[in-house]
């Protein structure tokens, strides 16, 4: 076995980018990844149409194969080396099988890659996955797509990100024109433009062409007069109205580096790598409640992120993904699992793709790993060295926006109803909430993709042979009590549509129909704190 020393594990762990894409469905995720993939040497696209289609039918059978089996949709890792750098990308599912895994995985992320549409601006997907970035005040770095179609104007789409989401935008390059008329992007450090040509389509090889803006003749030439003189006053008003770099202001997630370029016709998409990977953080430090845990420190540590179930439905297995926090990480070593006050070797460690799992035998902090699970891990627990007893801060609980009251068909089999209903839950694939003066019997589930009824409903009939009927409930949005010891429950006034409910630790919460009704319960309540999260 290679021996650890001080230079080689920190300089693995330093030169690691681990971060996570977040979009709309359909603004073009799947495709920037598989373009920074083709950078990154991990795959040979012949040309981005047939490597895309390939590519996408791997993982989409795969998303079948799941949902056949009733199960949640991975959100896959993927590594790949570029010009010195690991870089892990954590891909958040979307699309119908949005759960709280996706939130969950951005709490393993170090920084988050937005990507936006032109022609859209941000969507709702966007911004429920950007508030979780904001919590964790990660660095966010924006990719402007599409601009090969008909865009949105560049100053409305900057200003539809700061005011919708609240963060200040700074762009490191700017699009000349779009559509058919999209020439190219403006370097604004260089300033020079890196002109389109459709030779690069598809391929890393094309040569992009570099004018300086001070050339006006050659500048006119290539993208001709029209496109020339818009440019020139952008450039202008730009230079007067955006916000000045400030690399701190990334990092502390206040300020997102913007860059615009088309990922299908692979445009702009190196530049934009380029760009992130030196403004992005190396592996960050995490709050345990011993202190702040450095990624650099010797000792191995990790979290709990992600557990999903039933991979292998033969062996019944769980897969439970951890974040290494600090240290290396070595298949032979003995850890202990905090939570369960346990020593032991983590059983297969492996990388997990979307179609392929690679059965590990050392990683650093930064990496992403997924472990057999014969049942014993939870979201949120933390791993660390056999003479280490420390604990990583919880993962929080994220709202749901779904809810249904869950009913037996058979009531005799109550036993195994509960059993099944619990054990989904301490997964973490549902939450479940009971009446606030009730026992067990009256059961609400709540979820954050409706796909998790689904799966509830088909892994209590498969795994724990109880069925089940789920009646729709209209709440859509939930808020805990932060101040619960300060606040009378039963004496709250609420709205008509409020209902209380607790979860299973007996936290009280409360479920509206309308988002309306959240802000008058608070004028009618003065002093009652709600949360959208929960870290209890
Ligand atoms: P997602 O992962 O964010 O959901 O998006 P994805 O990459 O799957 O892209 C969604 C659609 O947008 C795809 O088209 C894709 O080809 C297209 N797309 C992505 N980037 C660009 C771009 O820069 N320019 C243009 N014009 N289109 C882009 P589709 O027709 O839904 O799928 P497919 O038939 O191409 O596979």
């Amino acid at each position: 076995m290679e021996e650890i020393t001080l230079s080689n594990y920190t300089e693995e762990i330093n030169r690691r980018r681990t971060f996570a894409i977040i979009s709309h469905p359909d603004a073009g995720k799947t495709t920037l990844t598989e373009k920074f993939l083709l950078y990154g040497g991990a795959i040979n696209l012949a040309g981005s149409v047939k490597g895309k289609a390939t590519a996408r039918h791997a993982v989409s059978d795969w998303m079948e194969i799941e949902k056949q089996r009733g199960i949640s949709v991975t959100s896959s890792v993927l590594q790949f080396e570029y010009d010195g750098y690991c870089i892990n990308i954590l891909d958040t599912p979307g699309h119908q099988d949005f759960s709280e895994d996706t939130y969950r995985t951005l709490m393993a992320a170090d920084s988050a890659v937005m990507v936006i549409d032109a022609s859209k601006g941000v969507e709702a997907q966007t911004r429920k996955l950007f508030k979780v970035c904001v919590m964790r005040k990660i660095p966010i770095f924006t990719f402007i797509n599409k601009l090969d179609r008909d865009a949105n104007d560049t100053f409305e789409l900057l200003d539809d990100i700061e005011k919708e989401l609240g963060i200040a935008t700074c762009p490191i390059n700017w699009p000349i024109g779009s559509g058919k008329g999209f020439k190219g992007v403006y370097d604004r450090e260089k300033k020079c433009i890196i002109a389109y040509s459709d030779t690069e389509k598809g391929t890393k090889e094309g040569t992009a062409t570099e004018i300086p803006v001070e050339d006006e003749a050659a500048l006119r030439q290539v993208i001709g007069d029209e496109a020339a003189d818009k440019l020139l006053e952008e450039i202008e008003l730009l230079d007067g109205a955006s916000a000045e770099f400030d690399l701190d202001a990334v990092r502390s997630g206040d300020l997102t580096p913007v860059c615009f370029g088309s990922a299908l016709t692979n445009f702009g998409v190196e530049i934009f790598l380029q760009h992130f990977l030196k403004m992005t953080t190396t592996p960050l430090s995490r709050k345990a409640d011993i202190g702040i845990i450095e990624p650099t420190e010797k000792e191995f540590s990790a979290f709990v992120f992600k557990i999903q179930a039933n991979m292998n439905k033969a062996h019944r297995d769980r897969i439970a993904f951890m974040r290494i926090c600090s240290g290396k990480f070595d298949a032979q070593m003995e850890v202990r699992h905090v939570q369960g006050n346990k020593v032991m070797r983590l059983s297969q460690p492996q990388q997990i793709m979307a179609d392929e799992r690679k059965i590990l035998s050392e990683a650093y902090a930064g990496d992403i790993i997924g472990v057999f699970d014969p049942g014993i891990f939870s979201i949120g627990d933390t791993l660390c060295m056999p003479k280490d007893k420390f604990q990583y801060e919880g993962i929080p609980t994220f709202a749901p926006e779904h809810f249904a009251r869950v009913r037996q068909v058979d009531t005799m089999k109550r036993k195994q109803f509960v059993k099944g209903i619990e054990q989904i839950a301490q997964e973490g694939a549902i939450q479940i909430f009971q009446e606030f003066n009730s026992g067990l019997e009256e059961i609400i589930v709540g979820v954050v993709g409706v796909l998790q009824f689904d799966v509830l409903k088909y892994r209590l009939e498969n795994e724990y042979n109880v069925e089940i009927r789920l009646e729709n409930l209209p709440y859509e949005h939930i808020r805990w009590i932060e101040n619960k010891d300060e606040v009378d429950i039963a004496k709250l006034v609420g709205t008509s549509d409020m209902k209380k409910v607790k979860d299973m630790k007996g936290n009280p919460l409360l479920l509206f129909i309308n988002s309306w009704s959240v802000g008058m319960t608070l004028d009618r309540n003065k002093g009652l704190i709600l949360s959208e999260f929960s870290r209890n």
